[in-house]
C-alpha cells in the first residue's frame, strides 16, 4: 500500500514558490529585509525632514544678540561647559535649585547646543540675573576671592583681552546659514550692534528692536570692549529670555 499522505519529492520542473525563492537564496533574503526594513525607517523619519519645527516655540525667546553670541563663542572655547551643564532637567531637587525646568524652546538657536552632562559647577541655564555683573567680573578673574572652596579655574585674562569682532558679521551668517531667523539686517548691522550694546549712551535703538530684552550696559566696567563684556553679557542672558510668570506649558503637544 502506498502513502499517500507524504508530499512528493520535488522533481525537475517543480517551480519554487515565490516565499520558496527567497528561503533558498540568503543574498536575495538579506537584500529585501533590508528593503522592507528602510521603508519603515523612512515612514518614520522622513516627515521630520518637512515638519518645519518639532519644537513648541515659546515667546520671548530670540537669536542671540551679536554681543552675546560672541560670548557664547568664549565660553565654548575655554571648555565652560567641561563643568557646567545648562539644562535643568523637570526633578524636583534641580526645579527648587535653579529654577524652571529648561524648554526646548530655550536652546532652540544654540548651535551647537550646551546642555552638558557634567557638572562639577552648578548648572547654568538660569543664572542670568542671580549675581551682579561686578560678581561674575570678579568670580572670573578669581573664583576663589568670592566662593574660597571653588575649584574653577581663574580666567583673569578675559578683563586684558580686547574682543575681536572682526568676525561677528560671518558668525551670525553663519548662524543664519543653519537656520537662525537673523535676516540680512542683523547681519548688515552685527558689526556696530556688538560694540552699541556696552554703550548706554550709544544708539540703542536699533538693537532693541532687532534683539528685544537685550541689556544694554558695560558689563565688565572698563573702557575697552573686552572678551570679559561679552563673556558677562552672555552669562547675563542665560535663562532670562523667556517670562515664566506668565508662561503655560501647552499640555497638547
Ligand atoms: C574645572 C571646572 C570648571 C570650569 C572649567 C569652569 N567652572 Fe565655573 N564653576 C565651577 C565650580 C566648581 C563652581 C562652584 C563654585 C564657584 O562658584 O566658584 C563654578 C561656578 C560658576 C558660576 C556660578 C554659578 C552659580 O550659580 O553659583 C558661574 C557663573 C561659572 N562657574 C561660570 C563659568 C564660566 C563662564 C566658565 C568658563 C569660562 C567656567 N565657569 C568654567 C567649576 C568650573
Amino acid at each position: 500500500m502506498t502513502d499517500t499522505t507524504q508530499t512528493p519529492a520535488p522533481t525537475a520542473d517543480d517551480k519554487p514558490t515565490f516565499h520558496q525563492r527567497f528561503e533558498r537564496n540568503a543574498t536575495l533574503l538579506m537584500v529585501s529585509s533590508l528593503l522592507v526594513v528602510s521603508i519603515g525607517g523612512i515612514v518614520e523619519i522622513a516627515p521630520l525632514f518637512w515638519l518645519e519645527n518639532t519644537i513648541e516655540e515659546v515667546e520671548g525667546v530670540r537669536p542671540y544678540s551679536p554681543l552675546e553670541l560672541a560670548g557664547r563663542d568664549i565660553y565654548i572655547r575655554e571648555g565652560c561647559y567641561v563643568c557646567h551643564s545648562q539644562m535643568i532637567r523637570p526633578m524636583r531637587d534641580e526645579v527648587e535649585r535653579y529654577g524652571h525646568y529648561s524648554l526646548a524652546a530655550e536652546s532652540m538657536y544654540d548651535h551647537p547646543f550646551q546642555w552638558g552632562s557634567k557638572r562639577t559647577g552648578p548648572d547654568l541655564a538660569r543664572v542670568g540675573g542671580r549675581y551682579s555683573d561686578e560678581w561674575h567680573v570678579d568670580h572670573l578673574i578669581d573664583p576663589q576671592s568670592v566662593v574660597p572652596e571653588s575649584v574653577m579655574p581663574k580666567y583673569a585674562f578675559l578683563a586684558d583681552t580686547a574682543l575681536d569682532t572682526s568676525m561677528i558679521e560671518a558668525t551670525v551668517s553663519t548662524h543664519a546659514f543653519v537656520g537662525v531667523p537673523y535676516t540680512d539686517e542683523m547681519i548688515e548691522a552685527a558689526a556696530s550692534d556688538i560694540r552699541v550694546q556696552v554703550d548706554p549712551f550709544g544708539d540703542i535703538d536699533g538693537l532693541l528692536e532687532r534683539y528685544p530684552g537685550a541689556q544694554v550696559r558695560n558689563f565688565d566696567g572698563l573702557p575697552a570692549l573686552t572678551e570679559m563684556d561679552a563673556l558677562v553679557a552672555y552669562l547675563q542672558i542665560l535663562g532670562t529670555m523667556v517670562d515664566f510668570s506668565t508662561f503655560e506649558p501647552d499640555a497638547s503637544r
